[in-house]
């Protein structure tokens, strides 16, 4: 999987965003180091903190598919400024891969991060 068909990925699972409340589309793709790909999108919910990101629901569905070595994760909004992921995605994203390669896309522009660009001093323990 190249690195445009896992922008595509992201960008199509953007249109299941469940996004009544904020209306703000957000769809991820990330793909393990055996070349499997997950896909994620955003799910709002009337009690607003129960929301799940869309980084986030991508990793839960891998992680209970019994994956848990990932390579890259693509996160695709509509805005016309790159959108990082939210500072729990990214403590989550660095759970499972401390060298995580990030790509944010609007569809019109992309661009490559690592997790640490992102998130500097991560939380750990031990
Ligand atoms: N959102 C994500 O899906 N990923 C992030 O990293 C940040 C925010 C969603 C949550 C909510 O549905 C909407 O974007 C607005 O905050």
């Amino acid at each position: 999987m190249n690195r445009k068909e896992l922008i595509n990925i992201a960008i199509e699972a953007k249109k299941n965003s469940y996004s009544p409340y904020s209306r703000f589309r957000v769809g991820s793709a990330l793909s393990c180091k055996n070349g499997k790909v997950f896909s994620g999108a955003n799910v709002e919910n009337s009690s607003y903190s129960l929301t799940v990101c869309a980084e986030r629901t991508a990793i839960l569905k891998a992680v209970s598919e019994g994956e848990k070595e990932f390579d890259t994760i693509v996160v695709a909004t509509d805005a016309e400024e790159l959108t990082p992921p939210c500072g729990a995605c990214l403590q989550v994203i660095y759970e499972f891969n401390s060298k995580m390669k990030i790509i944010l896309t609007n569809g019109k522009k992309s661009k490559n991060f690592v997790i640490t660009d992102l998130l500097s001093y991560p939380f750990k323990f031990k």
